[in-house]
């Protein structure tokens, strides 16, 4: 019964969004920040997941995209490529600054713009820079990132989100655009020891002095790699996402303070962030590429081997 209230309340407060919206074209609501990942306790609606692409004309990618993320890797469907060579991952040599943010749904930093880091190479045709680092995580262990493999999730994901410099003059237009974004991400598990850059975000210094190539880009060589969108709204279809094949690890501590980091301002009720994940997007007609020889016979993928003849199945 709460379930069929809680829905029926929804509904509800859908259609008085829309009456309003459609009153009053601009009202304050419906701005870029009015979503969420899960119901929000307090009696306002604010948009989960299944509502972002209803609520918003500007969002209808996330209803009704055809490549959307995240998704579920089922290894069966991977396609070996050999020709994926590693990513490219160019910082200068320098040590990196940032700033932290805590943006109510996401830890993420932001590094400054006197230190470039970027990535080419791999599936990518272009020169990306790093524009934001951002961590998604679960309330427990078994669940946190945003995309699965074979149906599992891991504690977390840590998302390394890049803009096409090449093409584009910053993110905000690159987002939108063709080949504009490139993700990298990496699983985080648990362990004793933890790496070295999440140490230093997840210490919360407001600016963190580190060095990003070896502390935060694993290892490159072996990835994943599908064309999908961003998983936050507007959805645009216009990410190339590159899983790395290592995950990265955090102490069971630094993931229980995370847990504790709120959504709001202290004075209100406590509302964690864990848990800032969109659910998986259906595959459809797209492939998933790696480079990783897991000598298994991949599944057929007859529009993307025609444009790109060069790729072989394992048949082994
Ligand atoms: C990529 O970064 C390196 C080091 O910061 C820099 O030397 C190089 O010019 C950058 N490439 C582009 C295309 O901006
Ligand atoms: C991004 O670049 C476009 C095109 O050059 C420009 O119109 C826009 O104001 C820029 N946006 C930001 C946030 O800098
Ligand atoms: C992939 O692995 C199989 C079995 O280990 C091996 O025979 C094959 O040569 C490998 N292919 C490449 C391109 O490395």
């Amino acid at each position: 019964y709460e379930k069929v209230w809680n829905l029926f309340l929804k509904i509800i407060l859908l259609i008085q969004t829309f009456f309003v919206s459609a009153a009053q074209p601009i009202t304050s609501k419906l701005d870029e920040g009015w979503w969420a990942y899960k119901d929000v306790v307090q009696g306002s609606f604010v948009p989960v997941p299944s509502f972002w692409g209803l609520v918003n004309s500007a969002w209808n990618l996330c209803a009704i995209g055809k490549r959307q993320s995240p998704i579920d890797i089922e290894t069966s469907h991977m396609i070996f490529d050999p020709y994926l060579t590693p990513l490219k991952v160019n910082t200068g040599g320098r040590k990196m600054g940032g700033t932290m943010y805590n943006t109510g749904k996401h830890v993420s930093l932001r590094p400054d713009k006197a230190h470039l880091v970027n990535i080419s190479g791999g599936p990518l045709g272009y020169s990306y820079r790093l524009e934001e680092v951002r961590l998604h995580f679960g309330s427990e262990d078994a669940h946190g990132s945003e995309h699965l493999l074979n149906g599992q999730g891991f504690p977390g994901e840590v998302q390394l989100i890049h803009y096409n410099q090449d093409l584009y003059a910053n993110y905000s237009e690159a987002a939108k655009s063709p080949h504009g974004i490139a993700v990298v991400s990496i699983f985080i598990k648990l362990s004793e020891n933890s790496n070295a850059f999440l140490n230093r975000m997840l210490n919360r210094d407001t600016i963190t002095r580190i060095n990003y190539k070896p502390d935060l880009y694993p290892d490159t060589t072996r990835y994943i790699t599908y064309e999908g969108s961003i998983t936050i709204p507007p959805c645009y279809e216009t990410s190339t996402w590159i899983l790395v094949n290592k995950p990265i690890y955090v102490t069971q501590m630094q993931m229980h303070s995370l847990r504790l980091l709120s959504q709001n301002e202290p004075y209100k009720i406590f509302l964690s962030m864990s848990d800032n994940t969109r659910p998986t997007q259906p595959l459809l007609q797209r492939c998933i590429r790696t480079n990783i020889n897991f000598s298994k016979q991949g599944r057929d993928c007859p529009n993307n081997r025609a444009l790109r003849p060069q790729w072989f199945r394992l048949t082994t």
